[in-house]
């Protein structure tokens, strides 16, 4: 059994609610999870998620049933077993400023240290495994040592911590007191990229895997950029870009936490080819009518043998959230193979396939299709 704590219950937490249960109860096959084809010390039906913490105050105090009726009951069945998981409050730190939706958070009833202390005894009564962080994109930045970022919750600085280091601080202190766990972070706020994190996790025998989940068009480029490097191609510009319909899409209008996407993305080019191809990577615009739904263009040109040029289009509408579900449903599992082998720190070998800027900060991102074989190798298969 693998004891799960959801951050943020929006699109994508449903999904992963959702699909774990119909796959539980065999209504549906586990399309969109990469291992699902191996045998792993853990199935996907012993993935338990225990409960969930959300800022919006529309969704703290319902059921998951209730949350996930209302995001996506119109398109999916929603399993009745996610009447018995309840969404907890939060720790805010303004990740949904400017939005409109109605926020509170612990931290405005006592210090961020006291709100952390909370969530730690809440974790070791509900003996959790692995926290998985899919809340809004926020702007973050790394605090780079451990002092820096102890420094700022001692302080309560609320003006540099994001809630994601305020999650993920919660999760080394709950390892160093209770028992060894993993924090699986699939939005951009650098963690897995934070050295003093990472060091962090690294003194409490906890483990941290990011950043970014790499869903959609971001991996489909990197292996295509792969397919061209192998060819010796030369490319000479890139161009893709995402406009989708979901709440993730109108956080992203906002152009600080636009720049944190552009930021994950686009370092693939350079590492991948090895020089740096003009492009233009990002998630451009927000259409509500599109939903979860995304549209994504690429286009790029290359030049091929005999200085002849090619060029290569790209048009999709991908689901947006259940293709970072389904990869969660891995991650968790990876996660706690990790702690189980006694890993500390982070996993790059993990991150490589799943993120979109792998940490540690640094290293290098490699095609989807090389991290693949790197997984597999790590995992003994
Ligand atoms: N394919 C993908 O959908 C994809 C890929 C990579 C990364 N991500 C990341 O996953 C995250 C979630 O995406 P989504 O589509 O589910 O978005 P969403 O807006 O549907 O859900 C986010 C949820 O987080 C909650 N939240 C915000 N701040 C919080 C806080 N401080 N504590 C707890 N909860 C908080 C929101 O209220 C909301 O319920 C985004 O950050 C996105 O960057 C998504």
């Amino acid at each position: 059994m693998i004891r799960v704590a959801i951050l943020g219950q929006g699109m994508v937490a449903s999904h992963l609610a959702i699909g774990i249960e119909r796959i539980k109860q065999g209504e549906i096959e586990p399309y969109g999870v990469p291992l699902a084809r191996y045998k792993l010390p853990y199935r996907i039906e012993d993935i338990e998620i225990v409960v969930a913490y959300d800022v919006d105050s529309s969704k703290v105090d319902r059921s998951l049933y209730e949350v996930a009726r209302k995001l996506v009951g119109e398109t999916l069945p929603i399993p009745k077993t996610l009447k018995d998981v309840y969404v907890r409050e939060g720790i805010h730190l303004g990740s949904l400023k400017g939005l409109p939706f109605k926020a509170t958070g612990l931290e405005e009833k006592m210090s961020v240290r006291e709100a952390i202390s909370r969530l730690v005894d809440e974790w070791k009564e509900l003996d959790i495994d692995v926290v998985v962080n899919v809340i809004t994109t926020e702007y973050g930045r790394p605090f780079n040592t451990v002092e820096a970022l102890e420094k700022a919750i001692n302080e309560d600085n609320r003006e540099v911590l994001t809630a994601s280091h305020a999650y993920a601080y919660a999760l080394a202190m709950y390892s160093k007191e209770h028992r060894s766990a993993g924090f699986v972070n699939a939005i951009p706020t650098p963690l897995a990229n934070d050295e003093g994190v990472v060091e962090l996790y690294r003194k409490t025998g906890s483990i941290v895997l990011g950043d970014d989940g790499a869903t959609g068009a971001t991996p489909l480029t990197a292996d295509l950029l792969e397919h061209m490097a192998e060819r010796n191609r030369y490319v000479k510009f890139i161009v893709q870009f995402n406009i989708g319909g979901n709440t993730d899409f109108l956080a992203l209008a906002q152009p600080e936490r636009n720049l944190m996407k552009e930021h994950t993305k686009s370092r693939i080019v350079e590492d991948i080819l090895g020089y740096e191809a003009p492009h233009y990577i990002k998630p451009t615009g927000y259409l509500e009518p599109l939903g979860d739904k995304k549209f994504v263009a690429m286009h790029l040109e290359y030049i091929t043998f005999n200085g002849l040029q090619d060029e290569v289009y790209v048009l999709a509408r991908i689901n947006d959230s259940p293709a970072l579900a389904g990869k969660l449903v891995d991650l968790i599992r990876l996660a706690k193979i990790a702690v189980d082998r006694g890993l500390k720190g982070t996993v790059y070998e993990i991150n490589a396939f799943y993120m979109k800027k792998p940490g540690p900060s640094n290293s290098k991102a490699i095609s989807k299709i090389q991290a693949y074989n790197l997984l597999i190798k790590w995992l003994g298969q």
